[in-house]
């Protein structure tokens, strides 16, 4: 489809949950960054915690290079992704996705603390 419709629920570090509606016109990154290097795979400012299993099972495996500055990011989980590397597409319509900082004060599905 040259159109799609996806909406992201993005989880804060207070557990508010900030619901993102658009429009895709083609399948690309989704820009779920405010990151730093704005996705040049260069910081992991974008670093996202995906909350569902199934979700996180829908997204393109990380490159070598994203699993690199994963390993550098603050809080890293099973489900950890840098937002600016999340390509959308139609599946992925109603993800959540928590900031790091939010797994510390309220529990998360498919939440696992992974050691560095
Ligand atoms: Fe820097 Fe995603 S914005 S790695």
């Amino acid at each position: 489809a040259p159109f799609f419709r996806i909406s992201v629920t993005f989880v804060d570090k207070d557990g508010e949950e900030k619901l993102i509606k658009g429009h895709a016109s083609k399948y690309g990154r989704t820009g779920l960054d405010g990151g730093a290097c704005e996705g040049s795979l260069a910081c992991s400012t974008c670093h996202v915690i995906v909350m569902d299993m199934g979700y996180y099972n829908k997204l393109e495996d990380p490159t070598d290079e994203e699993n690199d500055m994963l390993d550098l990011a603050f809080g890293l989980t099973e489900t950890s992704r840098l937002g600016c590397q999340i390509v959308a597409k139609p599946e992925l319509d109603g993800i959540r996705v928590a900031i790091p900082a939010a797994t510390r004060n309220f529990a998360v599905d498919g939440y696992v603390p992974k050691p560095h």
